[in-house]
Parts: C-alpha cells; structure tokens; sequence
C-alpha cells in the first residue's frame, strides 16, 4: 500500500491531473457523491509543525483543515500556540480519531471536528486553512478559496494551485512520511488577496490645491499592476503589491509644475481603499490620508504595461 501511495504521488506530481486521474484506482472515487476525493496519508508531524510555522500561526487564529485525518494540524495549532478551528472529514473512523487525539491533548475546548465535505464546508470563519489534497482538488477548491476574506492564509502539502503561484514554497526532508518510507514534502503558502482589478479615483490637497488621481489596476492572483492618470497624464505604477487587502505603490508624476514622488499605502475593503500617501518633491514634503472609490470609468484610461 504504501509503495502504492509513493507511486501515486510520483505520477500526480508529473502528469496532468485529468491523466493522473486516469492511471490512479483512487480517482475513480472522486466523483462519486460524498465519498473521499483523497485518500488517507498523514502529514509527518515535523512537517505539521512547518506548516503553522509559514502560516505564523497565533491564538488568535482560527484553522480549518480540510481533510483533517486524525486532526493532527488542527490539535497542534491548538496545543502549541492556542489556534482555535475545526477539522473536516468525510470518514467517520478519523473523525473518532481527530477526537481522541483532541481530548489526548487537552484541546477539546478548542477544536472541533466534523463529519462533512469539504466542498460543502462554510469557511468564512478561517484566518488560516491547511489541506493536503491533491492537485486536482485544490483546483477544484480555487474558486472558493479566492472568495475567502482577503489576509485568510492558506497553507498546502504537496499540491499547488496552479497559475495561482504561491507566495512562499519551501522543500523539506521527511523522513517519517509515508509511515517511516521517507521522503521530501513541498509547502506553499498563499494569503488570499483582496480584489484590486479596476478603475479607482481620488482626492485630496497637494500644497493646498486639490489634485485628481484616478487609477487602474489590473490583477492576476496577488500580482497587480497599474497606471495612475494626474493631470491628464498617464503614469505607470511599476511596483504594485498585494499581500491579501495590503496595497502599496509608488510612481512619480508631475504636480503644480514639478516632479513628486507618491509613495501609497492602504488597505482595499470592498469598494474603497483607505489608507496614506507620502509625497516628496524638491517643493513639498507631506504625508496625507488618501481614500479611493471604485470608478466605473476613469477617463478611459487603460492600464500600461
Ligand atoms: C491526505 S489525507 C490528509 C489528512 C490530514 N489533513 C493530514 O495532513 O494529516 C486527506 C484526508 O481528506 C479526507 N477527504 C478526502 N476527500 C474529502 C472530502 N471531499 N471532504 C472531506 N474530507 C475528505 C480523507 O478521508 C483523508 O482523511
């Protein structure tokens, strides 16, 4: 079984999941109605440890591990650094399992789990989510991850999710994975980002005059880029970031007959993004609030790559 296991990984992490699919006995579960679309194969538990490591996991967390097994992530969270959350799993034998483990180790207070697909699973509460899946499934679970409250941070074993790249991968020796057969496990973190894409104004004074920006962005993922319109002059936005609603970026563009740097930071909540700007010039130095609005159109403008 276990030389099973080890082929199977091998094969879906080199051949296109629908081939994969193909050649793997296991897939043939997948569409059934609530049956596991995963078998079971724990996580070693030094590589459960990285996991909440890279998620910068704190008591003030709440973890949901989709496919929780014997709940091994969801009880070290709890019992390491007071993360509260709940696990979900379609097999009742390790949801008696993740129980015991969780009164084994004192942490019933703060975790649950719960027989349940995880397709079916309300993750609105998550501030993290692990999953070790496949590859296919994560695909399948992309659209609702994306959906997530932007900062939710997302950590897989094994599998990626595709074109969404992931913010931080790392390879590590485990040399208890697969019971004891060993071997190396992959770990990407993700945090969900805020949707960004569109057009956006605002307004504020820059040495007491009101000055007009309106911006378009453009998103893949996390990546953004963009072009900001001031004073009827396109400029390109060259070091956009998105790290989940955390936006900053800066250009520099002509103001009231003179170069000033803008250096922008703020935080995309829904139809706004509320945050500041600093402005540098050879006549001005200022820090200022800055809010922008969505705008269904921003003078036509699009973005410049
Ligand atoms: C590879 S194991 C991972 C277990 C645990 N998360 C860990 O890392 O040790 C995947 C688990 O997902 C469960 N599973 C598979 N498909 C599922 C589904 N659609 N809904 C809920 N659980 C599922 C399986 O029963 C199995 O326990």
């Amino acid at each position: 079984m276990q030389r099973l296991l080890m082929v199977f990984r091998r094969v879906i992490r080199t051949v296109p999941p629908a081939l994969a699919c193909a050649s793997v006995l296991f897939c043939g579960l997948a569409r059934a109605e609530n049956q596991p679309s995963v078998p079971y194969v724990p996580t070693p538990q030094a590589v459960v440890d990285r996991m909440l490591d890279m998620a910068k996991v704190t008591a003030q967390d709440y973890l949901i591990d989709l496919g929780s097994g014997d709940g091994r992530i969801v009880v070290t969270a709890a019992k390491k650094f007071g993360a509260r959350g709940f696990g979900v799993d379609l097999n009742p034998v390790r949801i008696d399992e993740a129980n015991a483990n969780a009164r084994k180790n004192g942490v019933t207070d703060k975790v649950a789990f719960y027989q349940r697909n995880l397709f079916e699973t309300d993750l609105s509460q998550a501030t993290v989510i692990t999953m070790y899946l496949l590859p296919r499934v994560n695909l399948e679970l992309r659209p609702k991850l994306l959906e997530l409250k932007p900062g939710t941070r997302l950590v897989s074993h094994d599998f990626d999710m595709g074109d969404w790249k992931a913010d931080v991968s790392v390879r590590m020796d485990a040399a208890d994975k697969f019971s004891g057969a060993g071997g190396d496990s992959d770990l990407y973190f993700w945090v969900v980002p805020a949707k960004t894409a569109g057009g956006w104004r605002s307004q504020f004074p820059v040495s007491g005059k009101p000055q007009t920006y309106e911006f378009m962005f453009e998103q893949k993922y996390q990546l953004v880029s963009g072009t900001v319109q001031v004073n009827g002059r396109p400029v390109k936005i060259p070091d956009a970031k998105l790290r989940g609603a955390q936006l900053t970026f800066s250009f520099t563009a002509e103001v009231n007959g003179a170069p000033v740097k803008h250096e922008f930071s703020g935080r995309v909540d829904g139809g706004r993004i509320i945050g500041q700007a600093a402005l540098s010039g050879s006549r001005l130095t200022a820090r200022v609030e800055w809010i922008a609005e969505r705008a269904a159109r921003v003078a036509g403008m699009e973005a410049i790559h």
